[in-house]
Order: C-alpha cells, then structure tokens, then sequence
C-alpha cells in the first residue's frame, strides 16, 4: 500500500492554469483510479515527521525546526507530499534516530536534500520536468565530477521547502546570481529569461481571454492542441535550450494572437446582430 499512497500523492488537482507542471501522466492515471475505488479516502496513514515536527513545543524549544514546519505548512506541497518524500527516512516510527535513519539533513548523503540527490528526488515527481533538464547544461554542472562553475539545481531556482514560481520580476533574479558581467557566463541570459517569461504571462491572459468567450463546439479541439504545446515547452523551457524555447513561445503567441482576434470579432457579431 505504501506504493500506492506515495504515488497517489504525486498527482495534481486537476487545476486550471496555463503552463502547469508536468507531472508524470501515469500518476494522474494512477489517482484518478484510486479516487473512484472507494476505500482510497481512508487510508491517511499517520506520519511521524509531520506529527513530531509539527508539535507546538517547537516554537520554544527549538525556533529553527518550528519555522521549517511552517514554511512546509504554507507550501505548495504541505498535506500530501510529506517531508520524507524530499528528506527520506521512515515516516512510520516514532523515535526521532530511528526515523532520521539512515539521513535526513542536506549534508547527509543518504538523504534525498543532499545537493546530488535533490534533482532526481524532485524529478521523482516532476518526471517530465526531470527529463528536459537533464538535457541541460546546467545538469552537466550538477553532475559535473569536480564542481568548477556550480550549476543550479530545482532547489535554486525555486527554493526548497516552500517551492515557489517564478515570476517576471523575480525569474532574473534567479539566473543573475550566476549569469552578471562579473562572473562573465552569459550576462544576457538573465534578461531573455525575463522577456521569455513574460511571453508565457501574455500567453497565460489570452488562454484566459479565448476560454471565457469561445464557440463551445470549438473550445475542445482548440485547448487540446494548445495544452498539448504548453506542456512540452514546460519541459523545454528545463533544458535551458534558449533558441528552441523562444521559438515555441513565438509559436504559441502567433496562434493565441490569432485566435483572440477572431472570437473577438466573433462576439461583436454577435453583439451587433443582437442589437439590430
Ligand atoms: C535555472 C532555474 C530553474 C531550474 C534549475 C529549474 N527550474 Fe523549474 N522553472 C523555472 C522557471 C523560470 C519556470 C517558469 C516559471 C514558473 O512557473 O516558475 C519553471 C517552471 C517549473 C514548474 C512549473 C510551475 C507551474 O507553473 O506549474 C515546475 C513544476 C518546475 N519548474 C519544477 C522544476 C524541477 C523539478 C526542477 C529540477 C529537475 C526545476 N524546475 C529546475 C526555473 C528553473
Ligand atoms: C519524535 C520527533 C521527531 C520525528 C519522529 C522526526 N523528527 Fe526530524 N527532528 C526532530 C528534532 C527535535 C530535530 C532537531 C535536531 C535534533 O534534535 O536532532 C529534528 C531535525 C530534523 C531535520 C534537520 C536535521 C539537521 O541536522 O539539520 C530534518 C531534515 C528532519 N528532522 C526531518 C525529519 C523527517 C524527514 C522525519 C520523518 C522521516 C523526521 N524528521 C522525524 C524531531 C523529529
Ligand atoms: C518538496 C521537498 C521538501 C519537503 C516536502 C520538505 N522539505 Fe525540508 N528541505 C528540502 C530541501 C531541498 C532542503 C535543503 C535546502 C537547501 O539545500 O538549502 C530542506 C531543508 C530542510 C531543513 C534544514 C536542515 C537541512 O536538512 O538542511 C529542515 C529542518 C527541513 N527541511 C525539515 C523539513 C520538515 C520537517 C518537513 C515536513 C514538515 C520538510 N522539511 C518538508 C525539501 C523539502
Ligand atoms: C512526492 C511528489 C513530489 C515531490 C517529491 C516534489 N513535488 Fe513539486 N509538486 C508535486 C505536486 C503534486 C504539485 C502540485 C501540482 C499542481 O497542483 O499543479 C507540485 C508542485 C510543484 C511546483 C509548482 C508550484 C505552483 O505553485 O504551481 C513546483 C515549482 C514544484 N512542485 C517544485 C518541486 C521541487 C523543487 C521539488 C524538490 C525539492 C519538488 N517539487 C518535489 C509533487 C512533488
Ligand atoms: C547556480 C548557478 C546558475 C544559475 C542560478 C543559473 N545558471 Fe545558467 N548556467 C550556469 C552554468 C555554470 C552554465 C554553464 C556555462 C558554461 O557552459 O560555461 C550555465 C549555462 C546556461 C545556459 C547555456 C549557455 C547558453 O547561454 O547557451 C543557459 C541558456 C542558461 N544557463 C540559462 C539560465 C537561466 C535562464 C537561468 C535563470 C532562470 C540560469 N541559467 C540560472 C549556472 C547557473
């Protein structure tokens, strides 16, 4: 059952938002058929991290702990996905060494937060996401055997515990720290990330524009085509392949341009005809 429970915790909410993770298919299958066997529901197994982590105690005992407990809480991730899932150890005892066995801090190496686990323990999940990066420069540096020039990991770009997204303001940020005039590694990445990201945001606006206003008999076959396209460029945009990105980001701006235009017309159409 345990494989099950974990698996199931690897499936999104069916959510609706453009440029959504890739999260492994077979996952999503798998919850969907766990959902309708009627005993899934009650199975929530307790787990001892979250349980001793989360006692109140902390905050006077020990700040530090306290506070990770509650990025944890505030995350995406806090509910289903427990801190064993990144950190290892056995969520089904009790005693603190024992569940820390065999590691659970990021200095550990048994540990899935240990910097040469972190990107197969996220990609553990984020499947697809893995497979583009690992095509990546950036996955060179990381398994690079003497580490010269660090190359980011998940982690460094969207943080640990409390993962975030990226936005337009703080995606260049995040390549800056590597990529300036200083360390002289492709000071422009910074800037054609942030222009690229903010194609996706208008991207994002017209998907939310076409959906609201569509001829229902089109709206199926159009979103299949264009869901279809921001899930593959979720993984390009991981290979960091700055070209190919670009050209898929031009590709879907061109058709959610054009798109817009017509149901656009279309609704005045309507609305004139309306009022004649
Ligand atoms: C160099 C920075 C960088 C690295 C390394 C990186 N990402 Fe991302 N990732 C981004 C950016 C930028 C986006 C697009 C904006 C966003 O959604 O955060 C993104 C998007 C995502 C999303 C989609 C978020 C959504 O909107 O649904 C997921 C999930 C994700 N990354 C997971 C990973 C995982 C897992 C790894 C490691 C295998 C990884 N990322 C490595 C920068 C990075
Ligand atoms: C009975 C209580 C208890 C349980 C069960 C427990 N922990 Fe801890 N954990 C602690 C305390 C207390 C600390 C603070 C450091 C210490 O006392 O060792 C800690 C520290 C940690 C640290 C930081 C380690 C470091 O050296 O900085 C991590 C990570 C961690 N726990 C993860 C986990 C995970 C994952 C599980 C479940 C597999 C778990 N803990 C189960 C009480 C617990
Ligand atoms: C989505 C993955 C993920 C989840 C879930 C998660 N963590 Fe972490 N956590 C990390 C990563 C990655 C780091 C290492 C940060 C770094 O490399 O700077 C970390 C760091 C920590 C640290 C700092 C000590 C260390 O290991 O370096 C503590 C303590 C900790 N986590 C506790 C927890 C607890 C307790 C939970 C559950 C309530 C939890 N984490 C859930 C990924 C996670
Ligand atoms: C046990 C499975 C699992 C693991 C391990 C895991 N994730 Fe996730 N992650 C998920 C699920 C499920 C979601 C929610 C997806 C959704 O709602 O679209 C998610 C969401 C995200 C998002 C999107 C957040 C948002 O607001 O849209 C990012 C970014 C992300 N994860 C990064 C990471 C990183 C970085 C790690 C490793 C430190 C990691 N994940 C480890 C399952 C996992
Ligand atoms: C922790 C450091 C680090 C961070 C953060 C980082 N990179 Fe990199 N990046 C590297 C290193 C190291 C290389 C390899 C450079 C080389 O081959 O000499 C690289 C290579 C690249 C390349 C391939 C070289 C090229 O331009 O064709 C691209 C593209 C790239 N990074 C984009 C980004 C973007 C976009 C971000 C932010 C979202 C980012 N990087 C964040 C360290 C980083």
């Amino acid at each position: 059952m345990r494989i099950l429970s974990i698996q199931s915790k690897r499936c999104s909410s069916a959510q609706f938002l453009v440029f959504r993770a890739a999260i492994s298919l077979s996952c999503l299958l798998l919850a969907i058929g766990l959902m309708l066997s009627s005993d899934a529901s009650a199975e929530a197994k307790p787990n001892t991290c979250v349980e001793c982590h989360g006692n109140s105690k902390f905050l006077v005992q020990n700040k530090k702990i306290f506070d990770y407990f509650q990025e944890w809480k505030a995350s995406v991730h806090s509910g289903d996905i427990t801190c064993d899932d990144c950190h290892g150890g056995d969520p089904s005892i009790a005693d603190k060494e024992k569940s820390h066995f065999p590691g659970v801090a990021a200095t550990d190496e048994a540990s899935g937060v240990h910097f040469k686990n972190v990107v197969d323990t996220c990609g553990g999940c984020h499947e697809e996401i893995l497979n583009g990066f690992k095509k990546s420069e950036h996955f060179q540096q990381v398994v690079a055997e003497k580490q010269e020039d660090q190359g980011p990991t998940c982690v460094t770009c969207h943080g640990s515990i409390d993962v975030k997204v990226l936005d337009i303001t703080s995606v260049a940020d995040a390549c800056l720290h590597c990529h300036n005039e200083e360390s002289d590694n492709y000071p422009e990445n910074p800037e054609i990330a942030r222009e690229t990201l903010s194609g996706i945001h208008s991207i994002n606006r017209f998907y939310r524009y076409i959906i609201r206003r569509i001829e229902p008999s089109e709206r199926d076959a159009f979103f299949k085509e264009v869901d279809g396209k921001l899930h593959h460029l979720a993984i390009t945009w991981h290979t960091f392949d700055l070209d190919e990105i670009e050209a898929e980001v031009s590709d879907l701006l061109n058709q959610l341009t054009k798109k817009r235009e017509e149901v656009r017309a279309q609704s005045k159409k309507i609305k004139e005809e309306a009022s004649n």
